[in-house]
C-alpha cells in the first residue's frame, strides 16, 4: 500500500513498516542558482538518497542561465549538500547521486536550451531507468511561471505518456492576489492536469503542522472541547528575528501578509478548525480545509481589527540592525508590511463568535511558530478573593518549531497552606519522546512529488480561497494611512497590542 496516493497511513498497520520509496523518477529544477534551490532542494535530495528513498537510478537535472557544465553543477550540489544537509556525508551516497546529475544552460525564452532538456531527459531515461517520469521544480521569481510551463508545453516536454508521468511543482507566491492566482491556475491547468501540480507551502511539510491532525483526530480527550463553548480565541503565531536579508526584490511589495499569512498561517488556521474527513484521501481533507476558509469573515472595520507595521532601526541581540526602509535594495517610501496581525472570525456551529488572531512578522524578539487555543475562564471560582490573581485561561499550545511540542497550561495549587492557583504547564518534546529526528519539509514534499500523493499540498481552491480573505486587507491597507513602527527585536507594534486590548485579551508572549 505504501505510496498509493490517499493510502491512509493512521489506518493502515501494514503501511507503518514498509518505507515510501519513490520510483524510477527525476526532479529537473529552474532556478538552481538560487537560495532555495542551495538551502533546502538540494540538500532534501541528498538526505532522501541517504535514506535510501529514491530508486537508485534517480536523476537531478538543473537548469539555469549560468555557464556551467555537469561538472560545475555537481560541485555546486556538493557544496551544499556539505553545508545543509540534515543526515552526515556518505561518499557512496553522493557516488550513486552524481551519476544522474545533468545540467541543462540557457534562460528561459531559449528554445534551444528547452530541446536540450528533452534531450537530455531522454538520455537519462536510457541510462538511468527514469522510465519518462520526470517532476518539474519552479524556484523562480513568480513572473517566471507562465513563461516556463509554456516551455514545457511547447517542447512537448508536459505531455503525459501512457504509464509515465510529468509534474509541475510550483513554489509560492501563488500569484500576488486573487485574479492573478486564477490566471496563473488557468495557465498551469492549461499545461499539467490538475492532479499532476503540485503548489508548494512548505508549512505543511513539517511534522509538527501533521501532528495537528494527529492530535485532533487519533486523540478523545481534545475535540469535544474544540469549539465555542469551550474556545475563547486561537493564537496564531508566526515569528522570525530575522529581517528580509537579501531578499529585498522578493520581499518589497509583497510583505508578511502576502508572504506568508495568504499561505502559511491560512493552512494552519485551515487545519486547526476544520471538522474531521472521513479519511486523509487528498479529495476529502481538502474538502474539510475548503469549508473552513470558505466560512472565513473578515471583522467590518479593518482599521480597527488588522495592524500593519515595519521595523525600525534598533539593537537586536547585541547588534544594532538597520530598519525596513534602509535595507539594501528597499524603497525608502515603501509602505509594505513586515509584521501583520489580523483577526477573522468562521461562520459555523463550531466555532460562531470565536476569533482566530493571525499574527506574523520579521525582526521580532525570536523565532517561533505556534497555534494557542486559548480557553475560556472557568465560570465560576470557589476560591478566596486573591487565590486566583495569577491564574490565566487554560490554553493548549501547538509548538510548530523550533522547540516542537505540545503545551497544556492549566492551574494548580501553589504548596502551602493557603488555597492559592496559579498557572502551571504539562509539556510535550519531539525531541524526547522520539528518537529518530523530523525529516525537513522538503524532503517529505519532495518525496511526495514524486510518489504522486497530493495529501500535503493546496490544491487551487484553497489558493483563491485564501487570496480572497486577504485581498480585502491589502486593498485597505493600500488606501488607508501608513505602516505602523516597532523596533526591531521587539514583539511588534504598540497598535497590535491595542488590537486585542479592545477585545478585552492580549497576545501571548512566546
Ligand atoms: C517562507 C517565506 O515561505 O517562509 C520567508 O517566504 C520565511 O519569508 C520562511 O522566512 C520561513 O520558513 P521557516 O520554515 O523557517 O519558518
Amino acid at each position: 500500500m505504501s505510496g498509493v496516493p490517499g493510502a491512509n497511513p493512521l489506518r493502515d498497520p501494514q503501511d507503518r513498516r514498509l518505507p515510501r520509496i519513490a520510483g524510477p523518477s527525476g526532479l529537473v529544477i529552474f532556478g538552481v542558482t538560487g537560495d532555495l534551490s542551495r538551502k533546502k532542494l538540494m540538500p532534501a535530495v541528498y538526505d532522501l538518497a541517504n535514506r535510501g528513498l529514491l530508486p537508485p537510478g534517480f536523476s537531478l537535472i538543473g537548469f539555469a542561465r549560468r555557464e556551467w557544465q555537469d561538472e560545475d553543477f555537481a560541485q555546486e550540489v556538493h557544496d551544499a549538500v556539505k553545508q545543509h544537509a540534515r543526515t552526515p556525508f556518505r561518499e557512496e551516497v553522493w557516488q550513486q547521486l552524481i551519476q544522474g546529475m545533468r545540467f541543462v544552460q540557457g534562460n528561459f525564452d531559449d528554445d534551444e536550451a528547452f530541446e536540450q532538456l528533452k534531450t537530455t531527459i531522454q538520455e537519462l531515461d536510457k541510462a538511468q531507468g527514469t522510465g519518462g517520469n520526470f517532476a518539474f521544480y519552479l524556484s523562480v521569481p513568480p513572473k517566471f511561471f507562465p513563461k516556463v510551463v509554456q516551455q514545457l508545453k511547447k517542447h512537448g516536454l508536459a505531455d503525459q505518456k501512457e504509464g509515465s508521468w510529468r509534474r509541475a511543482v510550483i513554489e509560492k507566491p501563488f500569484g500576488h492576489d486573487l485574479k492573478s492566482a486564477q490566471e496563473l491556475n488557468q495557465i498551469v491547468h492549461d499545461v499539467f492536469p490538475p492532479n499532476e501540480v503540485f503548489r508548494i507551502d512548505h508549512y505543511l511539510g513539517k511534522e509538527t503542522v501533521q501532528n495537528i491532525l494527529a492530535l485532533r483526530f487519533a486523540n478523545t480527550m481534545f475535540e469535544p472541547i474544540w469549539n465555542r463553548s469551550y474556545v475563547d480565541h486561537v493564537q496564531i503565531t508566526m515569528a522570525e528575528d530575522i529581517g528580509i536579508g537579501g531578499r529585498a526584490g522578493y520581499y518589497d511589495g509583497i510583505g508578511a501578509a502576502r508572504d506568508v499569512i495568504q499561505n502559511h498561517l491560512l493552512q494552519l488556521l485551515a487545519l486547526t478548525a476544520m471538522e474531521e474527513p472521513g479519511s486523509f484521501h487528498p479529495k476529502a481533507l481538502v474538502a474539510e480545509k475548503l469549508k473552513v476558509l470558505t466560512a472565513v469573515e473578515l471583522p467590518d472595520d479593518l482599521g480597527k481589527h488588522t495592524v500593519r507595521a515595519q521595523y525600525v532601526h534598533a539593537w537586536q541581540g547585541g547588534e544594532e540592525v538597520p530598519g525596513y526602509l534602509e535595507e539594501d535594495g528597499i524603497d525608502p517610501k515603501s509602505k509594505t508590511d513586515t509584521y501583520a496581525a489580523i483577526k477573522l472570525t468562521i461562520n459555523n456551529r463550531r466555532w460562531a463568535g470565536v476569533p482566530f488572531y493571525l499574527r506574523t512578522g520579521k525582526r521580532l524578539g525570536r523565532r517561533v511558530t505556534e497555534i494557542a487555543v486559548v480557553f475560556k475562564r472557568a465560570p465560576y471560582l470557589p476560591f478566596e478573593s486573591g487565590a486566583t490573581e495569577e491564574l490565566g485561561g487554560n490554553a493548549l499550545v501547538i509548538r510548530v518549531q523550533p522547540d516542537e511540542g505540545v503545551t497544556v497550561r492549566f492551574g494548580s495549587k501553589v504548596p502551602g497552606t493557603s488555597m492559592e492557583v496559579r498557572d502551571v504547564t504539562m509539556d510535550f518534546a519531539y525531541g524526547e519522546s522520539f528518537t529518530e529526528s523530523s525529516p525537513e519539509a522538503y524532503e517529505r514534499l519532495i518525496l511526495d512529488v514524486l510518489l504522486g500523493d497530493a495529501n500535503l499540498f493546496p490544491r487551487h481552491q484553497e489558493v483563491e480561497l485564501s487570496w480572497n480573505i486577504l485581498d480585502p486587507i491589502e486593498e485597505y491597507w493600500d488606501k488607508h494611512g501608513k505602516p505602523a513602527q516597532y523596533p526591531a527585536g521587539t514583539w511588534g507594534p504598540a497598535e497590535a497590542d491595542e488590537m486585542l486590548a479592545r477585545d478585552g485579551r492580549s497576545w501571548r508572549r512566546p
